[in-house]
């Protein structure tokens, strides 16, 4: 395997039976694709943030599902469904994809394992299809020229190909229309400075990094006239979960007065929680934040550290959610169950 980027970065091996993802552990030093065979593998790579972003965890899980039942046998697809579920908790669009691959084989019982490997394909197809319509719908939202603040990686590396909140700055790109970008290092994992700003500058995006902390003053200069995000679960009133230290950018962008946009196709919304009090937020280990990335060992060794992945930003300061199907304004419970309702009639 010749690893170049860009590249799906997640993608079924048929022949080898494997499940191929991009080790974003390692970017941006070493580009490293990995060849994955075991169920524990898949599981491993969920939980380790080899491959993560909302919709590449549900594409994976779906993929690694597949390939975990047709080597394992039928009568463990419970098991194996469960072993991926317990693998993150936040991200709904992982136990949509586990579900939509148990409903396909329950449904094709004649030949279910032909329907778990048609599903996947499906269920990345569909990703591939959505987050480019989202680039377009969200690109009318934006001026040329803009300055842009992102915050941690919901770009090509979150997803298949194109990304949730990257998408309309790739969909831009495509069409001459260009935009300066300002990643969020998005501690304490760094996801934006090290897959953010690697993915935007590989597509030769105007790209500057900076510190979580100076999101602040890049607003009060107006560097910035538009926010965008994804999310990892969105409630059925526009509240949105996303990556820790989102909602303190979201409140800022409001009190400066820049529009602070959701990217995310449809199958992040939640319809079944009401509100982001009922979204389980996933607390990682206290070594993420006082040892990894550091020669040495940076706060005393025994001090107590929080470490949520995840934190929910009040629907009050999202301007606009942005899906594969348009635009979705406030009051969100109206509008995002409208959306839902025409995607159910089509
Ligand atoms: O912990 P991560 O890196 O999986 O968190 C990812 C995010 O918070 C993304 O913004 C979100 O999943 C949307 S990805 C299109």
């Amino acid at each position: 395997m010749n690893p170049v980027w860009p590249c799906d970065t997640v993608a079924l091996d048929e022949e080898n039976g494997a499940l191929v993802i991009i080790d974003q552990t390692l970017l941006p030093g070493e580009f490293t694709l990995l060849s994955l065979t075991t169920l524990d593998e898949f599981v491993d790579a969920i939980k380790t943030l080899k491959v993560r972003g909302a919709p590449a965890i549900g594409v994976a899980a779906a993929m690694g599902l597949y390939l975990a039942v047709k080597k394992l046998g039928l009568e463990r697809l419970t098991e194996i469904k469960a072993a991926l579920a317990a693998s993150r908790p936040t991200a709904v669009n992982l136990f949509w994809a586990l579900d939509r691959m148990e409903q396909a084989a329950l449904a094709h019982k004649e030949a279910p394992i032909d329907a778990l490997y048609r599903e996947a394909l499906r269920i990345r197809d569909e990703d591939i299809k959505s987050c480019r319509a989202i680039g377009r719908h969200g690109l009318t939202l934006l001026q040329d020229g803009s300055g842009i603040l992102t915050h941690c990686n919901a770009g090509s590396l979150a997803a298949v190909r194109y990304g949730t909140a990257l998408a309309p700055i790739y969909a831009g790109l495509e069409q001459g229309v260009s935009f300066k970008v300002y990643a969020d290092e998005t501690r304490p994992l760094l996801q934006g400075a090290r897959l953010t700003a690697f993915e935007l500058q590989a597509a030769g995006v105007d790209t500057t990094l900076i510190c979580d902390n100076m999101v602040s003053h890049v607003l009060q200069k107006g560097l910035v006239q538009a926010v965008l995000a994804g999310s990892d679960r969105i409630a059925a009133n526009g509240d949105v979960c996303n990556k820790i230290g989102t909602s303190g950018v979201a409140i800022l962008a409001k009190h400066y007065g820049v529009p602070f946009y959701v990217c995310a196709p449809s199958s992040t919304i939640d319809f079944e929680t009401e509100n982001g009090a009922g979204i389980p937020i996933e607390e990682r280990g206290g070594d993420e934040v006082t040892e990894l990335w550091y020669h040495t060992r940076m706060a005393p060794a025994g001090v107590k550290v929080f470490n949520p992945a995840f934190d929910v930003t009040p629907n009050e300061m999202v301007t606009a959610i942005v899906t594969e199907h348009g635009v979705a304004r406030p009051p969100f419970t109206q509008s995002l169950t409208k959306m839902r309702r025409r995607d159910i009639l089509k």
